[in-house]
């Protein structure tokens, strides 16, 4: 239904207005008696061979929602209906801010791909912790926290803090974003110095608190292997609880779409199937590299049933989804669930 009336619909649509107008229809429908119970049903049955113990949490299946696509927590009541283990909020900064002028967000069909330039575009960390007061019960939700575009590199770790303090009582697991390319010069803090700074205040302030909560670093597909190296050194040294790999690209390498229409777009990380073999590389180096000494969230370009099992293969304990369910729909996750659960039984 979704790839055959709703998408094209959408499709017609810039890719922003397609997003609100999706979520608005999903807002609206969910209000309907009944409708919440049928889209379980369909979608969200809850199957005991995909359940995931991870971070001291039990997730009814490991394939989440990536962040950006519920950036202010205003989808968290409906979008577990379609089948999601957990939803990632964010990238949350401390200021809400407009982000980049529209349009920030382009579609290459022949690539199942996108690219966008959103630049954290959100409501705020206090708009978002207000809605979060109403989260629902028994839906795993991670807070992706980020810096504002204003707050200088040396001051970084501050907006990471204040969106942690504030978060915190809220969500059940953390990221650290220092991988987004739309924010000028966001993606220098994943430099070991810098890095190591900031988590490790944010660890100290996390070992503060009654309940610690899991702290994961997400990471850029771009990193050279020395920086991967260095990255599977100070997530040792710093103690977090893992690693989500990867954020978007900024190659263009190997696209079907005409570079004329590449330079039009012009700026932005590159998500979807073009992506997919890059980020299952990098979380197989972290693999190999740390002996497994720490849990990764793969995610980048998982658009089938294989696509999500190469990343578990290559030694993902979870999977996060973006690109694929705007190409594919609610049913991906379906599919996926069902061969994994097929699998597990087997
Ligand atoms: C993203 N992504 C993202 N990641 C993040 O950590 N914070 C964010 O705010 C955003 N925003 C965002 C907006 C849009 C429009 C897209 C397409 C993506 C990156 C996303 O979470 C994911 O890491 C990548 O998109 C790769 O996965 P897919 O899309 O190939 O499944």
């Amino acid at each position: 239904m979704y790839k055959q009336i709703l998408k094209p619909a959408l499709f017609l649509l810039s890719p922003e207005k397609a997003h609100h107008f999706a979520m608005g229809i999903l807002k609206f429908f969910t209000r309907i008696p009944g409708v919440r119970g049928i889209l379980r049903n369909k979608y969200a049955k809850s199957n005991e061979n995909n359940k995931v113990t991870l971070f001291g949490l039990e997730f009814p299946n490991p394939i989440g929602l990536a962040a950006g696509f519920d950036k202010n927590a205003e989808y968290i009541h409906e979008l577990p209906l379609l089948g999601f283990g957990f939803i990632e909020i964010g990238t949350v900064t401390p200021k809400p801010q407009n982000g980049n002028d529209k349009p920030r967000l382009f579609r290459l069909p022949k690539d199942e791909a996108l690219i966008n330039r959103m630049g954290f575009n959100n409501h705020g960390v206090d708009a978002v912790v207000e809605r979060l007061k109403n989260r629902p019960k028994g839906v795993i939700i991670g807070g992706n926290i980020g810096k504002n575009k204003i707050t200088p590199n040396e001051n970084a770790v501050n907006d990471y803090l204040i969106c942690f303090d504030k978060l915190h009582d809220y969500v059940d697991y953390f990221v650290v974003n220092v991988s987004s390319p739309n924010t000028p010069n966001l993606r220098e803090l994943q430099e070991k110095e810098p890095l190591k700074m900031i988590l490790s205040k944010l660890m100290v302030s996390n070992s503060s608190k009654k309940h610690p909560k899991p702290i994961l670093l997400k990471i850029a597909p771009d990193l050279t292997e020395d920086q991967l190296t260095d990255i599977v050194e100070i997530v040792e040294e710093t103690k977090i609880a893992g690693v989500i790999a990867t954020n978007t690209t900024i190659s263009r390498d190997h696209l079907k779409t005409p570079k004329e229409t590449l330079d039009t777009i012009g700026n932005g990380g590159l998500s979807g199937k073009p992506l997919s073999n890059k980020s299952t590389e990098v979380i197989r180096f972290l693999k190999e590299k740390s002996n497994g000494s720490f849990p990764i969230i793969g995610v980048g370009g998982i658009h089938t049933e294989k696509d999500a099992l190469e990343k578990l293969n290559a030694g993902a304990e979870l999977i996060q989804i973006y690109t694929g369910f705007i190409y594919e729909g609610p049913d991906l996750l379906k599919r996926i669930n069902m061969s994994l659960s097929q699998m597990r039984h087997a």
